[in-house]
């Protein structure tokens, strides 16, 4: 089948080069030149610098030029085309709602290009990004403004989750379509031929808005288990001395219908979908009059747990930031990314510097770049106090105290390195309890305050 994807973030060009590994021709469309040119080139380094995916660069290069093609000129690509996907940019705005203007932007631009076709064969529209419920049934409705012959609109939520986002395109759990016509549905099995009859993905042929909205309650429901274990577990382990709250989670999540996914207690999850899709949802119900007090309560605890450990440590630990300089690992949202979208490091580093430290010397194994674009320091001049190091070892070097922010798997041995570069009472704020023989630190007189315990200190 011929393929356009439409916006080259993380969802559109996974998609394209797992559809163009299965066969399909696929184009691959951005308006953003040196992006498009930047993976045209197939080189690692270059991809990396919009998208570190694990694999994304190793596919790409295996079909580009043969399946793969790279295009900012739609006009040049629009012949023939069986679908369109959307992988657009859909930001939140203040109040919840979603910005839909790049979208819709595209939409426009991609409509004009259609309705010129000379072919006109069936084309379908596919939301691919996620969208608020009912747009999908408004694209149709752009389409037949816009004199686009023999088109029609469908949703197809993406589920990928960042870092094993190629391994999950590659075999995913669900593929969910939702339209109205046959002749969309039909256009869709062809292109997921693979998967109509699978035995672990399921195929979910259903009506556009109940695609949308699966997407919508999915990640409002990882987001609620999350905020759960983080709203409720941690603070039993925090505020009952003698719980163990890695006890608690294996206790309870030994019940299969337990998830053991989102018990992982954290200063907050991060990323480019939970926040935005909660309060996006929430918008919505409220727009139908539904009562939304426990999305609300799950969005709450999210954002609270980002700032909470900072606080802690200034009225538990009697920790005084001023003029300190603090050490903050894990500067992504969570390992094996250099997405710093929502990313907690954001909350805790600007909390940071509102108590005043002197200096904050920031480490992630791959998002050091993208965060030093996120704290750009003509945006805010406090973000001049921001080093960027190398290691954790350089980053803890001459620091007063450190603060784990995400769950990258070396900070796991990190215990010997803290030894060797800090002294004791030096303290440990552990966002994530990735150093699990805290015991041997405490033993030395480090203080270790971590999401999920009380406070501990010899
Ligand atoms: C998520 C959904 O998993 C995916 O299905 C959807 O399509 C997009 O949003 P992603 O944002 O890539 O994917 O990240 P995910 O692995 O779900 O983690 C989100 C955040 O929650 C991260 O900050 C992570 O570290 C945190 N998290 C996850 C926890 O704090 N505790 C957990 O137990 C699990």
């Amino acid at each position: 089948m011929k393929i356009i994807v439409a916006g080259t973030g993380y969802v559109g060009l996974v998609h394209a080069a797992v559809c163009a590994e299965f066969g399909h021709e696929v184009v691959a469309y951005d308006n953003d030149a040196p992006k498009i040119e930047a993976f045209a080139s197939g080189r690692a380094d270059r991809i990396a610098q919009y998208i570190d995916e694990p694999g994304l660069s190793d596919a790409i290069r295996k079909v580009h030029g043969r399946h793969l093609f790279f295009s900012t000129a739609l006009a040049d690509i629009v012949e023939g085309t069986d679908a369109v996907f959307l992988c657009l940019p859909t930001p939140p705005r203040m109040d919840g709602s979603t910005n839909l203007s790049f979208y819709d932007a595209a939409v426009s631009d991609i409509a004009a290009q259609l309705a010129g076709r000379s072919d006109k064969r069936r084309v379908v529209l596919v939301n691919k990004s996620t969208v608020p419920i009912g747009t999908a049934r408004r694209l149709k409705t752009v389409l037949q403004e816009k004199g686009v012959a023999n088109a029609g609109a469908a949703s197809n939520p993406e589920f990928l989750a960042e870092g094993t986002a190629v391994p999950e395109a590659r075999k995913p759990d669900r593929i969910v379509i939702g339209c109205d016509e046959a002749a969309d549905f039909a256009i869709l099995r062809r292109i997921y031929a693979k998967f109509v009859h699978h035995v672990q993905t399921k195929y979910i042929e259903t009506t556009p808005e109940t695609a949308e909205a699966i997407k919508y309650v999915a990640n409002t429901m990882l987001l609620t288990y999350i905020s759960f274990w983080n709203g409720v577990g941690a603070k039993l382990g925090e505020k009952f001395s003698g719980i163990n709250i890695d006890d608690l989670r294996i206790g309870v999540t030994a019940d299969d219908r337990i998830s053991t996914w989102g018990s992982f207690v954290s200063n907050g999850a991060g990323g480019s979908c939970f926040g935005k899709d909660i309060a996006s949802l929430i918008y919505q119900l409220k727009r139908a009059n539904v009562d939304t007090k426990m999305l609300e309560a799950s969005y709450e605890v999210n954002e609270y747990q980002k700032v909470y450990m900072v606080d802690r440590a200034a009225t538990e630990a009697g920790f005084n930031f001023s003029n300190k300089a603090v050490a903050v690992l894990g500067l992504a949202f969570k390992k094996n990314t250099n997405d710093m979208r929502d990313a907690s490091s954001i909350k805790v580093i600007e909390s940071l510097l509102g108590k005043g430290v002197a200096s904050i010397r920031a480490y992630d194994p791959i998002a050091n770049e993208a965060a030093a674009r996120t704290f750009d320091s003509s945006r805010n001049v406090l973000f001049e106090k921001i080093g960027y190091f190398d290691s954790a070892r350089a980053a803890m070097e001459g620091t007063d105290a450190l603060f784990i922010s995400s769950d990258c798997e070396e900070f796991r041995g990190l215990s010997r390195t803290i030894e060797e570069t800090a002294k004791p009472p030096y303290l440990i704020m552990d966002g994530r309890r990735m150093i699990p023989d805290y015991n041997a630190l405490v033993g030395q007189g480090f203080t270790y305050l971590a999401v999920g315990s009380a406070l501990m200190r010899s």
